[in-house]
């Protein structure tokens, strides 16, 4: 994942301002502070998937009587699938294995407010990464 901090001020609020111009606040709080990012420590399960565009997305789960109590995700991707994962796994965490299994693309479009049609499939990447987890536990 680049580093976004290291960019430039002037180019990192230009970038947040575009942002914002195209995606909803829900989005871009998302990106700028994604929820459970990183690579877990022995996690019970880890899923790896690419997406068409060829980003990759990792997610670690760890599960305790059959609910989820910790995920996290890493991705090489853009704005738009650093916020599905994050999205993802802030829906995961805490649900039933089976309830966190039924996560879909939807349910992750619905919950950052939509995203344009050229970037859904980083939902998908992000919903598919997740189920694929999720089975491995
Ligand atoms: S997963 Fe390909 S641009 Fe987001």
């Amino acid at each position: 994942m680049y580093n976004f901090d290291l960019l430039p001020k002037k180019l990192q609020e230009q970038i947040i301002e575009q942002a914002r111009s195209q995606y909803s606040d829900t989005l871009v709080d998302h990106w700028l502070h994604p929820r459970h990012l990183g690579r877990l420590e022995d996690p019970d399960s880890h899923a790896r998937q690419s997406g068409s565009c060829g980003d990759a997305m990792e997610i670690f789960i760890r599960a305790k009587n059959d609910k989820i109590t910790e995920a996290s995700f890493w991705t090489d991707g853009c704005i738009t699938t650093i916020a599905s994962g994050s999205m993802a796994v802030e829906m995961a965490t805490g649900k039933s294995v089976e309830n966190a299994s039924t996560i879909s693309q939807a349910d992750i479009l619905e919950g950052l407010g939509g995203l344009p049609e050229e970037s859904q499939h980083c939902a998908l990447l992000a919903a598919n990464t997740l189920r694929v987890a999720i089975g491995q536990l």
